[in-house]
């Protein structure tokens, strides 16, 4: 079942139209939730994003917090989903093709539930990054459905026969195509600040609050490609790779070229919370 304006509905009920600002201008923001379990992995940062996003591209959200959290447990209840994710995305509405904001339109509310397992065999064993320059806009704390730079620079990575991409800005290393960054230098971990260059992630958060639970020394601060050559450990953070390791990056071994103790700390700390 979909959730498609306020209703449940199958799927193929659900009338998309050509007309959606999402689909001409990439006019939305989205969500990407946890499901563990059959409940929803720390959904107040996401709601709080959600709605920072909204307030920034000025699309009026239609109903509140609490309204929407209710539609998305029955959604969950209704897919029976215990292990996966919820994508929800909010588009401007439906008007003729034309920039300005339209006068009457109603944003358009799209959500459905996708079973997912945890990615273990790279959590495990870690994944070959790529760095590749970051071409963004200027707002990328806000998350809206424009992702073709992120799409291009996947893709990038891909085609190298590598599994992800390490965007950087002159050299400056901001996040991934879809998942934040971080490095372990002399045990203390290190990631960007979370400014206009990068999503502020919900996996980020969480992975800097266990690191100081833990206390492993934290840095918010910008570092650059050639910091990272020298790095002993680095992995991604995002809603579906939770923690995992980079253990090369453009083909050179990042550290013994294997993940290493404060990632396997920092996984098992993340392993205990999400039960
Ligand atoms: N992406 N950076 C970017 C560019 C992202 O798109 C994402 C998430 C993250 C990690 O944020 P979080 O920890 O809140 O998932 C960082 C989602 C999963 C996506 O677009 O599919």
């Amino acid at each position: 079942m979909y959730l498609y304006q306020h209703q449940l509905l199958p799927k193929d009920e659900v009338a998309i139209s050509p007309d959606d600002r999402a689909y001409y201008f990439g006019d939305g923001i989205y969500e990407v939730f946890r499901v563990y379990n059959g409940v929803l992995f720390e959904p107040e940062g996401h709601y709080r994003r959600l709605e920072k996003s909204a307030r920034e591209v000025r699309i009026p959200l239609p109903y509140g917090v609490d309204k929407l959290h209710s539609l998305l447990l029955e959604l969950i209840g209704a897919n029976r989903l215990q292990e996966g994710t919820v994508y929800m995305q909010i588009s401007r509405g439906v008007a003729p093709r034309s920039h300005p904001f339209p006068q009457q339109a109603e944003p358009v509310v799209m959500a459905y539930c996708s079973e997912v397992s945890r990615t273990l065999k790279s959590m495990q064993g870690g994944i070959r990054a790529v760095t590749a320059d970051d071409i963004r806009w200027l707002k990328c704390d806000l998350k809206t459905l424009n992702l073709l730079a992120n799409v291009m620079a996947k893709q990038h990575a891909l085609d190298q026969g590598a599994d992800e991409v390490i965007l950087h800005r002159n050299g400056t290393i901001t996040e991934c195509s879809a998942s934040n960054f971080m490095m372990v230098k002399e045990g203390e971990l290190f990631t960007h600040p979370a400014n206009h260059l990068i999503l502020h992630g919900i996996t980020r958060e969480v992975v800097l609050r266990l690191a100081r639970q833990l206390d492993i020394r934290c840095h918010e601060r910008a570092f650059s490609i050639e910091d990272l050559s020298s790095a002993e450990e680095a992995f991604i953070t995002g809603t579906v790779t939770e923690i995992t390791p980079v253990v090369t990056v453009d083909g050179k071994p990042v550290g013994r070229g294997e993940p290493g103790p404060v990632t396997r700390r920092l996984q098992q700390a993340f392993e205990q919370l999400i039960g």
